[in-house]
């Protein structure tokens, strides 16, 4: 089996952050959301790798010719302008052959492990295999009805759902989707809906079969999405210190990356520092996580994000998203928590 996954669309609610990174390039828990699919996609049997890349995917092609700890063998199709996820199915026809494939939403972190998942699709061979997980808000997912082991039809962001079962972003296909996407056409919101090919598959009377798992799944589509899964993921995270920690405090979690140093600081679990940080005189976590180069002095931050080689002085900040390189000067660290969202390079006097 191959898999396809899906880094294209232009991540407009994430903006600033989406101005200059593309959305699976931003880190969570100090590794961008790409390398946490790229891990789970690691367990299962799957070796080849097609990548739908955005306008603004080039870095994504940079990124992976250069690290690659999984061994995986990538393909680069450019998807010029997000036309839908059917759309994404058509332009990689000719990378993925006659072979099934699981195709993953790139904006999708779940906690149920795909090698399962795979081994059951290539053991009892159905045309679909899809994830349902039932959910409060049915009307912002493609929904699902099932009947025994079938999934008997779907419909994408219904006014009116007919049940609670939304589709995750992840789906196993075998090549018979190839003519599914070739019928179907644009929606209201004018894209080839894979939920449609979905039940186009699904006319024709071919087996699309489900698995129902309750386990914990985010669309990071939203700043709230992504702060959510920072927090997820940290919550996972193993004690490492690499670093130095001096005169602090340390409860709960916390992974040091080489070559930082932490003096005189608290520490609340869980907390991820990168590589090459000095961080000094600040209360710290907890759900804190600090990209590498980052300069921290008498700061207090909890539940917030903040990307490589930022410089905070005298904050305090919590559910916030700090940019790469941006600068902020604060009066004193025991003001009132400001809630920011500072895209890269900005400078901000408080
Ligand atoms: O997250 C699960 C939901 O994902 C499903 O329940 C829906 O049925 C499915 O349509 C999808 O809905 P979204 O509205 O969340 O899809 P979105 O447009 O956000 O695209 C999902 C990812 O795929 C996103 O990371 C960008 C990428 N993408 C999207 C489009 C439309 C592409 O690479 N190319 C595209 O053309």
């Amino acid at each position: 089996m191959k898999a396809l996954l899906l880094c294209g669309g232009e991540g407009t609610r994430l903006r600033p952050f989406t101005h200059t990174q593309p959305k699976v390039l931003l880190p969570l828990a100090h590794q961008p959301i790409l390398f946490h699919i790229l891990d789970s996609l690691a367990t299962t049997t799957i070796r080849e790798v097609v990548i739908i890349i955005g306008p603004n995917g080039k870095p994504i092609v940079e990124l992976l010719r250069k690290t690659n700890p999984w061994g995986f063998v990538f393909t680069f199709v450019d998807q010029p302008t997000p036309l839908g996820l059917a759309h994404t199915v058509l332009l990689a026809r000719e990378a993925l052959g006659n072979t099934p494939f699981l195709m993953y939403l790139g904006d999708n972190i779940l906690d149920e492990p795909l090698r399962p998942l795979v081994n059951r699709f290539v053991r009892e061979k159905p045309d679909a295999l899809l994830l349902l997980r039932r959910v409060k808000n049915p009307r912002h997912f493609g929904v699902a009805q099932i009947d025994g082991k079938n999934v008997v039809h779907v419909e994408e962001k219904p006014v009116k759902p007919q049940s609670n079962l939304a589709l995750v972003g992840v789906y196993l296909f075998s090549p018979a989707i190839h003519q599914a996407v070739r019928v179907i056409s644009p929606s209201a919101r004018g894209e080839l809906e894979i939920t449609d090919a979905i039940q186009q598959l699904i006319t024709e009377g071919k087996d699309v079969n489900y698995h129902l798992f309750s386990g914990w799944w985010k669309d990071t589509g939203t700043v709230t999405d992504l702060l959510a899964t920072n927090q997820y993921l940290l919550k996972k995270l193993t004690s490492a210190v690499d670093g130095e920690v001096k005169k602090s405090t340390v409860k709960g979690v916390l992974k040091v990356a080489q070559g930082s140093t932490l003096k005189n600081c608290r520490v609340k679990g869980p907390v991820t520092i990168g590589a090459g940080c000095r961080i000094s005189g600040s209360t710290l976590g907890p759900y804190l996580a600090v990209g590498d180069g980052t300069e921290i002095v008498d700061c207090n931050l909890s539940h917030t994000l903040v990307f490589a080689d930022a410089h905070l002085k005298g904050v305090t900040l919590t559910g916030s998203i700090i940019g790469e390189r941006v600068r902020i000067n604060g009066q004193q660290k025991m003001a009132a928590a400001h809630s920011l969202l500072v895209g890269a390079d900005a400078i901000l006097e408080l």
